[in-house]
């Protein structure tokens, strides 16, 4: 099994990022996040907390999500263990916001086994498009319904650089983060009249748990020398968190329909 792609030595790790909170932006606001309880989720349902949201953290792992509620008991937090890929997951989501709707944050997400189109199995491609694209789709449908009042609403996709390229993953991770693109673009459009806005970031390299499996000979060897030659830096979940929070927020309020790289430079190479 080819080793996991490293980082060189000398490349910049973890990039100068310093915690800080807007107070006050999501005051009044409920806002659902996917993938909460582990990484980039995490790190962003804090980070709405803080700024006074309603949070609505949805993760598999009711453990995670116990020990961030326990955590912060200062902070409106409301834990929902759902399956996204499924009716049932969905419906408790609606259930557990229990009304209006602010913003939503599509951050439930899977890393492929680097298999490029020749080698990629069923099981793995359907593993990975359903988390990444029908879990995306399913919880959007979901909520559309209950967004975009007066206040608006704002749609925040979680992509990464292999929305953007084929350098960065396998061949289901690529297609998948490329279908949110598309996810995206359509709800942008489609939902500018009801005043709900709707972009992607599109993180580089992220330290996080996220499970890495490579087991394929022939992705390890191929992108394995193009990620160690070209990623630029390691990030915090927080710095893409402070970029998610910023798509989400009024602050990007004449922003809808865009891939927002939050890659350390990545992207511009
Ligand atoms: N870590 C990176 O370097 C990186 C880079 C680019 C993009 N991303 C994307 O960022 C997102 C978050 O990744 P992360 O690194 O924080 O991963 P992570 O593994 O730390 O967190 C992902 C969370 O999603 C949850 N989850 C998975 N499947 C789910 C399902 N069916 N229903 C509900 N919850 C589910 C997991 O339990 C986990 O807590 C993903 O979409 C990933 O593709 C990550």
């Amino acid at each position: 099994m080819p080793a996991a792609p490293t980082v060189p030595a000398n490349t910049p790790r973890l990039g100068a990022y310093r915690d800080q909170t807007i107070p006050g932006r999501f005051t009044g606001r409920t806002v659902v996040v996917t993938g909460a309880g582990s990484g980039i989720g995490l790190a962003t349902a804090l980070r709405v907390a803080r700024e006074g949201g309603r949070v609505i953290a949805v993760d598999l792992s009711a453990a995670n999500l116990d020990q961030l509620v326990a955590a912060h008991p200062d902070l409106d937090l409301t834990a929902v263990v759902a399956d996204i890929t499924g009716q049932a997951g969905v419906d408790a989501i609606v259930t557990g916001a229990g009304g209006e709707v602010y913003g939503l944050v599509n951050c439930a997400g899977l890393m492929d086994n680097f298999a490029p189109v020749g080698e990629v199995t069923d099981a793995e491609f359907e593993r990975i498009m359903n988390v990444n694209v029908w879990g995306t789709l399913r919880t959007t449908r979901a909520l559309i319904g209950v967004m975009g009042t007066e206040a608006g609403g704002s749609i925040v996709n979680v992509g990464s650089m292999a929305s953007l390229g084929g350098g960065a993953g396998g061949v289901a991770y690529t297609t998948s983060k490329h279908a949110v693109v598309g996810l995206t673009k359509s709800t942008a459009v489609m939902y500018a009249a009801q005043n709900i806005r709707c972009n992607a970031v599109a993180p580089g390299a992220v330290m996080t748990p996220i499970p890495k499996n490579i087991t394929s000979q022939h992705g390890g060897r191929v992108i394995g020398p193009l990620l160690a030659a070209t990623m630029p830096s390691l990030a915090r979940p927080e710095a893409v968190a402070a970029t998610i929070c910023f798509l989400l927020s009024d602050d990007s309020a004449n922003t809808t329909g865009a891939i927002l790289t939050s890659d350390g430079g990545w992207g511009a190479q």
